[in-house]
């Protein structure tokens, strides 16, 4: 019996324990060792690796996935993609979405893990087709909610929508960590009815993760994530080293290679501590809150709502908030609580108590309603629909349908600032950021040129 693992340290750990924040030189000199441990792939880019990149690291993400790419010849690179949303909030057109793809396998992707937040399959097509174009394994993966309309039906449905498309295989996404052992075992004996491997993304947040993902295995699941232990639980996935261990003993083979297993746990504790020390990792994210169980909603979104209403000192409202999210969630069709549904669910429902029910309603809620995210899993309130629409109906077709092509036009506008296609992509993609990261570079560039004048006039 065979299980293999996926390593999140690279993305989802550090960005679910230190905001990834983790730069490039933290972990290059460990790269070697990830190359040889023996993981089925390492999730190392897409989500928030992007956006921190440039925002915060001013690192070239591009040049950051060469790198690994370099040290990591032996083993899968993997990547997460929110469709056709890529690594934003909000639809790109097809164009901008292709190019993005095709850019990410060139420069080294071999795993391309791709969901849409509302499950809308229509907006994962563009980018599970050129993906496949592209040589690259496509993971479908299914947004894991509890809500009365999702079930296993509409789960093996969705499973079935991915297969039809070609996919390679199918993903658990349980970002919030509220699947329990129990649903998972059935989830995935559901999902295995494809044909296809399975995988399991699971959270350690509400402290199921390791029986999850222990259950998932039983059922048939054939990769699961995790991250080495001292990027471990909490927040982040259950550590790699205890699953590892305890499938050992049932007989499952893994592949790991415990001493390099223990070489990289050694590395990053050291950064790890470097971490805590600074305040940029506490120590609260990496325990075991069971909020998200009593409310159903992902500890993230949880910890937003208490700092949305302790800004606006009203945190004894905190109890009506969180008795109006579900109603919230229920007019607006039961969308899973995963970004950017997640903040849009919680600033309404926070509006709603404060100003008075739908008294006001955001943007982002309007164009939900409206169709621009892609289809409601469920029906939404005809109030809700009245107040956003009048007497319009939502859209039928795909939003991005209605999108002008985008990646010829940013061409002619960034001119000589932009010096590749993944250029285009990192502009389209975050435009104020990547021009702030085109500047730098810019500047960077200008002070190698003297120095070397510099050094030739001596
Ligand atoms: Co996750």
């Amino acid at each position: 019996m065979e299980v293999k693992i996926t390593e999140t340290v690279l993305r989802d750990a550090q960005q679910s324990l230190i905001a990834t924040r983790m730069p490039f030189e933290a972990f290059a000199d460990v790269l070697p060792v990830l190359n040889r441990a023996g993981y089925h792939s390492l999730e190392c880019w897409g989500g928030a690796t992007f956006d921190a990149c440039l925002r915060y690291l001013n690192e070239d993400p591009w040049e950051r996935l060469r790198k690994i790419r370099k040290a990591c010849p032996d083993t899968k690179l993997q990547m997460l993609l929110r469709g056709q949303n890529l690594l934003g909030y909000k639809h790109y057109p097809d164009d901008a979405v292709r190019l993005f793809v095709k850019k990410s396998v060139e420069n080294g992707i071999d795993v391309i893990r791709i969901f849409d937040a509302l499950n809308d399959l229509r907006n994962v097509e563009v980018a599970v087709d050129e993906a496949l174009k592209n040589g690259a394994e496509v993971q479908g993966a299914i947004c894991y909610t509890i809500s009365p309309i999702h079930n296993l039906e509409t789960y093996a449905k969705t499973a079935k929508g991915f297969q039809a498309m070609g996919v390679q295989s199918i993903c658990i996404k349980d970002m919030a960590g509220i699947l329990s052992p129990k649903e998972a075992y059935d989830l995935i004996k559901t999902v295995k009815g494809t044909g296809l491997p399975v995988v399991l993304h699971t959270h350690s947040t509400t402290g199921l993760g390791f029986m999850t993902l222990l259950k998932a295995v039983e059922a048939g699941a054939d990769v699961i994530d995790t991250a080495i232990s001292c990027f471990s639980g909490g927040t982040s996935q259950p550590a790699t080293e205890t699953m590892d261990y305890a499938l050992r003993e049932y007989g499952y083979t893994t592949g790991l290679d415990t001493d390099a297993l223990m070489e990289i746990n050694r590395f990053f504790k050291a950064y790890r501590n470097d971490s805590l020390a600074s305040g940029l990792l506490n120590p609260v994210v990496m325990g075991t809150a069971t909020d998200a169980l009593n409310y159903q909603i992902p500890g993230g979104m949880l910890s937003n709502l208490v700092a949305q209403l302790t800004a606006q000192k009203k945190l004894d409202k905190l109890d009506e908030v969180l008795a109006e999210v579900p109603a919230v969630r229920k007019d607006m069709g039961y969308p899973p609580l995963v970004t950017p549904m997640s903040q849009m669910v919680g600033v309404q429902a926070t509006s709603n108590v404060l100003n008075g029910r739908y008294k006001n309603i955001s943007t982002e809620v309007r164009a939900y309603i409206r169709g621009d995210y892609g289809r409601a899993p469920g029906e939404v309130s005809d109030e809700l629909k009245k107040i956003c629409l009048g007497d319009g109906e939502p859209i039928t077709c795909r939003f991005a349908d209605t999108l002008e092509p985008i990646v010829e036009k940013t061409r002619k506008e960034l001119g000589d600032r932009a010096e590749s296609d993944e250029d285009i992509c990192s502009y389209i993609a975050f435009p104020s950021l990547a021009e702030k990261f085109f500047d730098a570079r810019d500047a960077q560039k200008k002070r190698t040129f003297s120095y070397t004048i510099r050094e030739a006039d001596v």
